[in-house]
């Protein structure tokens, strides 16, 4: 299916274009032939059914799964491993609550990381970055702190942190929500939607749930069925653009400013969410990430304690 095409995207530059491509993975089609236009400073929310391809697509664009065809580029250029101007952070972070690294060497580490290959940074340049990104996410105070003893939501303040070092241009946010309650969740679209806007940059949000979004995004990338949407919440939340990409009749409900996607008597996002931090969320293939240089080297546990 074609995306819908606004007028926000028209005469801008892309920040991200993706064109008529195909992902498979293991020998299965994920995305079939999708194509769309992030414009640069725009926030995005990527929604749409388990399996549906969020976490392939943006591994996609991190260079980390080859296109079956089609071509993406970011900022103008194709796409390639371990680029500087993407900040990533995976959907798989299990294990952060048991760590009693201190929250400021944690982010730390993702910048020694994050410049795996390219000549090191001195101590004070890591420094400055790490007091700049904690004073992003409002998190320098509790980076004192060990992470064991932080709120689920001020762990994500500090994941974000991380994928903010280097100060990159696009940022892959998979499932930052996951886990957390209601009032975290709207803390952290509301810290990410801030940041953004100071930053100027754009951020591509994953989510199971429209409503903890709806305030903060200027569009909606929705996946499913092979193919994406990518449009106003208002072009893309309908009933005949969902149908299509369920493969299935849905229903759009609106209540109280809230809306509800439903299959019948049944609300979809609700349906075989679990929560992944668990041990049998989707950790296969995933963990690989950690290697790639994104910003985010927490898997390498209490080997690095840099103290900057
Ligand atoms: N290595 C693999 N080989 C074969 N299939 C895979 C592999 N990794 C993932 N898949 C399948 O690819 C599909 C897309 O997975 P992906 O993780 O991108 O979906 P998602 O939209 O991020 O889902 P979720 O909402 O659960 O995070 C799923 O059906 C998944 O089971
Ligand atoms: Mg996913």
């Amino acid at each position: 299916m074609r995306a819908p095409d606004t007028g926000s995207a028209r005469g801008k530059a892309g920040a991200l274009e993706v064109e008529r491509i195909a992902l498979e993975l293991g020998g299965q089609p994920i995305l079939k032939d999708a194509s769309f236009t992030v414009v640069a400073g725009e926030f995005i929310g990527v929604l749409g059914p388990n399996g549906a391809g969020k976490t392939t697509l943006m591994r996609a664009m991190l260079g980390l799964l080859p296109l079956s065809k089609g071509a993406i580029r970011v900022n103008g250029a194709p796409v390639v491993r371990g680029n500087p101007s993407i900040g990533y952070m995976p959907q798989t972070r299990s294990g952060l609550a048991g760590r009693h690294v201190r929250g400021r060497d944690f982010v730390a580490m993702a910048a020694n990381g994050h410049r795996w290959g390219l000549p090191l940074a001195n101590a004070a340049t890591t420094r400055a970055d790490v007091d700049r990104v904690l004073d992003l996410v409002g998190a320098r105070t509790l980076a004192m702190r060990p992470l064991s003893e932080l709120s689920g939501g001020e762990r994500q303040r500090l994941l974000l942190a991380q994928c903010l070092l280097g100060d990159p241009k696009l940022l892959l946010l998979d499932e930052p929500l996951i886990s957390l309650d209601p009032r975290h969740q709207t803390g952290v679209v509301d810290l990410v939607r801030s940041v953004q806007r100071e930053l100027g940059i754009t951020v591509l949000f994953s989510a199971h749930e429209l409503n903890p979004l709806l305030n903060s995004i200027d569009r909606v990338l929705y996946l499913g069925n092979g193919s994406a949407a990518l449009g106003m919440i208002d072009e893309v939340i309908t009933k005949p653009v969902l149908s299509q990409l369920y493969g299935s009749p849905i229903d759009v409900m609106r209540v109280n400013g809230r809306i509800f996607v439903m299959a019948g008597d049944v609300e979809v996002d609700k349906l075989d969410h679990a929560h992944e931090d668990s041990p049998k969320g989707h950790s296969h293939s995933h963990d690989h990430d950690h290697a790639q240089g994104h910003g985010h080297a927490h898997h390498h546990t209490g080997t690095h304690s840099h103290d900057v």
